[in-house]
């Protein structure tokens, strides 16, 4: 990305997350590191790591209050994510963290995020929404996947992202909504 887009001219590639603390990000750490043994490929800085829930793409700094009234009307509830499988796709040579059963509310986020996107206008990538951690880019396939030990991950809420001001290619938490009730 350019220094100027990556400052935010013309708009910042925004999306909905959960982002890990640090327990849970030093053990995505640890599957990065054993992952990246069998596949190689590029590892993003573990502060980075995320679960994307909706991505938004360009968006003008004018609309982003909007997408923050839209992220208000979502109400995420306490859950715990079990990460358990790891996972590589051939298509984009992605090696990711997954899970093999899903908690409701993490759908549900999703979802609730999506549909008060749609009711603001906010456009966002309509792909279906497959949980997973992306650990390793244009990563090699590997023979087989590994067991590796599981991530229990508390959810609390969900973040706006966006490239960071410090460049690089690095992401930055804009703002963040906690669970309720
Ligand atoms: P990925 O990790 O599977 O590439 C920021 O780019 C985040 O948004 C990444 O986690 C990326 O998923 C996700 N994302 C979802 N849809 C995207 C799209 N159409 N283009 C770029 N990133 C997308």
């Amino acid at each position: 990305m350019s220094p100027a887009a990556e400052r935010g001219e013309g708009g910042r590639r925004l999306f909905f997350a959960l982002w890990p603390g640090e327990g849970v990000r030093a053990r995505l750490a640890d599957w990065s590191r054993e992952l990246h043994a069998l596949c190689g490929g590029r590892a993003p800085p573990a502060q980075d790591l995320h679960l994307t829930l909706a991505f938004l793409g360009q968006v003008s700094a004018r609309n982003v209050g909007q997408v923050e009234r839209a992220a208000q009307e979502v109400s995420p509830q306490a859950a715990t994510l079990v990460l358990d499988r790891p996972g590589f796709w051939k298509h984009n040579r992605i090696a990711w963290a997954g899970t093999s059963s899903a908690p409701a509310e993490l759908d549900s986020v999703a979802r609730g995020l999506r549909e008060a996107l749609a009711r603001f206008r906010i456009a966002f990538d309509p792909k279906p929404f497959v949980p997973h951690v992306t650990l390793l880019r244009e990563a090699r396939e590997p023979r087989s996947l590994p067991a590796l030990e599981a991530i229990r991950w508390d959810l609390d809420g969900f973040v706006l992202a966006g490239p960071s001001a410090r460049g690089g290619g690095r992401y930055e938490i804009i703002r963040r909504w906690g669970t309720r009730g």
